[in-house]
């Protein structure tokens, strides 16, 4: 069988990101461009700096993914885009950047659904195998879907309020550390003891999620300790709140295996380097006989590689994009 190329092109938030995979499961190439110094000096995404950055790093990043490839636009079978959800300004870039490099070089536009891309990075562990649940935790996004398929997405639970990468970004800034708080409270939390007693949110029979109160109740912690002029541990404090939400994710991940018999479990998005989750998620592996499946580091966050692959499963089956696709800052996973 012919060997198929993908280009996959990234740029739904801070990260400018273009990869070249082999018939979606080799990364040949993964050059991310990541603006995250820029950002630092305003505590978050600043959306309007976001698509100017984008546009200036592009081309250098196209450039780049080409050279350490050792291919050209002529070996490429097709174009991926993440065309949302995300931040429209900086979708735009990648989307019209896609539509460019398949109107001139005549190869067809594959449209990714972001969070699609986050599920498949997992091609790279090894091919997705059905039914298979995937624990989606992202910036953006919290939820558990059920995959008979590809490309057959059952949405069985979701978060009614914060996703859980949000809550970790804010309780990084209550702590005091810089932006984005989530790697470094992560880090903070495997030095410390979870010693403060933490709400656990939405702790029902559900497959939702709720991070929002988790989110006041460290606030108002904070606050207590300030008025009685006491200090908190930070890394305690990071310790009892990695504990509560990866409890959490773990007690609903638990029944949603159980209640639908599955035996393979993918974890996707940002919050899957997470190290407690991470660990968590292969412990519940092994209690239940079920078969886990975690990105490497690299290709947790945002990058062009898993929506390469991504576009490789959607490439077979037909799908295709006419260049009057549009980026949506909101889109249903499909
Ligand atoms: O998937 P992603 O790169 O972008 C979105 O699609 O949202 O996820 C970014 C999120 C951020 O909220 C970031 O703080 C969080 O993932 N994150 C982490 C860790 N690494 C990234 N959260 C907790 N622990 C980590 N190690
Ligand atoms: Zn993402």
């Amino acid at each position: 069988m012919k060997d198929i190329y993908i280009l996959g092109i990234e740029s739904s938030c801070d990260e400018t990101s273009i990869s070249i995979v082999k018939n979606g499961i080799e990364c040949l190439s993964n050059v991310v461009s990541s603006q995250i110094d820029i950002h630092k000096n305003y505590g978050g995404v600043v959306p309007e700096i976001a698509s100017r950055e984008h546009i200036k790093n592009i081309t250098v990043v196209l450039d780049e993914c080409f050279q350490k490839a050792n291919l050209t636009m002529s070996d490429i079978d097709a174009i991926a885009i993440a065309y949302g959800p995300g931040l429209i300004g900086s979708l735009l870039v990648g989307l019209e950047a896609a539509k460019t490099l398949s109107y001139l070089y005549n190869k067809p536009l594959i449209p990714v659904h972001h969070i699609a891309g986050h599920i498949y990075a997992n091609s790279f562990v090894k091919p997705l195998s059905f039914p298979l649940l995937a624990l989606i935790v992202s910036g953006g996004h919290t939820e558990l879907v059920l995959m008979k398929d590809h490309f057959s997405f059952e949405k069985l639970g979701s978060t009614l309020d914060d996703a859980v990468g949000e809550c970790y970004d804010k309780v990084a800034r209550v702590i005091g550390l810089p932006y984005p708080g989530g790697p470094l409270l992560d880090k903070l939390a495997m030095e410390g003891t979870p010693t403060y007693k933490l709400p656990h949110p939405l702790d029902d029979e559900s497959y939702n999620f709720s991070f929002s109160g988790l989110k006041s109740a460290v606030i108002n912690l904070n606050h207590q300790f300030e008025q009685k002029k006491e200090t908190l541990s930070p890394k305690n404090l990071a310790a009892s709140f990695q504990k509560v939400v990866v409890e959490t994710l773990i007690k609903k991940t638990k029944k949603a295996l159980l209640d639908t018999k599955c035996k393979n479990l993918i974890v996707a998005g940002g919050v899957s380097a997470n190290q407690g989750l991470r660990q968590a998620v292969l412990k519940l592996g092994e209690e239940l006989g079920v078969e886990v499946s975690i990105p490497s580091l690299c290709y947790c966050t945002d990058n062009g590689a898993m929506v390469a692959s991504a576009g490789y499963y959607a490439y077979q089956l037909g799908r295709r994009a006419d260049l009057y696709l549009n980026s949506k800052s909101q889109e249903e996973l499909k």
